[in-house]
């Protein structure tokens, strides 16, 4: 090989370098990014550690991103702020759901910022992933999250008509008696009362449904490695079902990751600002899946929410 043919080779691999990297997404693998609350603007600080995650993200290989709700703090103007700072800042399909913060800013600005209707589920490569959205708040403090009647038995529907697929559901708001012990604290400020009203409902529909695997939520703002007076932290599992929580983007607590592979999920977590995956807080659930190599899913083929809007990317 010439000199120039050779400078040639090596411009043609520096140019497509860059290109494989962006499609190196692993056949056997289903990798999801869990991002919970960033919650433009909570505190002064928000913004950076949101461009800290975002920056991160990236840099790493995933499939898809889900936000577990409280895009905004309570006003509708934040969500010209998740645009800039979330939404344009990743090439990769960003899912949502609303939050209590989203509820306070407006479900309708909600929806219009980010093209997505509030509950809904789609396939991916034989995996189903529910989103669930909050509608509505209560509680002194005003954390108890509301699915409402309707979504309630959207769900029941939903998880009735497929009985098979490796299930995974989102929400902001948790259904077990949280880290915080968040059932018993009704009259406390946060953390006290963080929860979803409907949890003992969801967690009965759950135990029907031996193919829902996962339930992870945010809301909690949770620091990795706290654990209560039970001994439980950021995993729970009951009766075969594993909760997880998800730390807050808002004010630096890191995000958790899925890699679905067909024997097994693997959970990281994943320190944004030095960008490093915290292993301590790694849990690991074998078992089965229905995760299939399927890469060409068309995304309109496999909505089923209510109003069967559609997120173009
Ligand atoms: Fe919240």
């Amino acid at each position: 090989m010439s000199p120039k043919q050779l400078f040639l080779t090596l411009l043609i691999l520096c140019l497509l370098v860059p290109v494989i990297r962006a499609q190196n997404q692993d056949p056997d693998r289903l990798m999801v990014c869990m991002l919970a609350d960033p919650q433009l603007i909570m505190v002064p600080e928000t913004p950076r550690y949101v461009e800290l995650a975002m920056n991160d993200l990236s840099e790493l290989d995933h499939n898809f991103v889900a936000v577990l709700g409280d895009l905004a703090q309570n006003s509708s103007h934040f969500y010209k702020d998740y645009k800039e700072f979330v939404m344009e800042k990743t090439d990769k399909p960003l899912y949502s759901l609303a939050g209590n913060g989203d509820v306070g800013a407006g479900l309708d600005a909600y929806k219009e910022a980010t093209g997505l209707p509030l509950y809904y589920s789609f396939n991916r490569r034989g995996i189903r992933f529910i989103f669930l959205s909050t509608v509505q708040f209560t509680g002194e403090f005003n954390h108890i999250c509301h699915l409402g009647y309707e979504q309630t038995v959207w769900l029941r529907e939903e998880l009735k008509s497929d009985t098979l697929s490796t299930t995974i559901i989102f929400s902001h708001p948790p259904i077990f008696e949280t880290t915080y012990h968040s059932e018993e604290r009704d009259h406390l400020a946060a953390p006290g009362s963080m929860y979803m009203s409907e949890s003992l409902e969801l967690r009965e529909m759950f135990q029907l449904y031996p193919n829902v695997k996962i339930f992870a939520h945010g809301h909690l703002h949770y620091t990795y490695g706290t654990k209560d007076d039970f001994g439980r932290g950021g995993y729970f599992v009951e009766k075969g079902l594993l909760h997880i929580s998800v730390g807050g983007t808002a004010n630096n607590k890191g995000s958790s990751f899925l890699f679905l592979e067909k024997d097994k999920i693997t959970v990281r977590v994943r320190d944004h600002e030095h960008k490093r995956w915290m292993d301590d807080y790694e849990y690991n659930w074998s078992g089965p899946t229905t995760l299939t190599n399927e890469t060409a899913l068309d995304p309109d083929s496999v909505w089923s929410g209510i109003n069967r809007q559609i997120h173009k990317h």
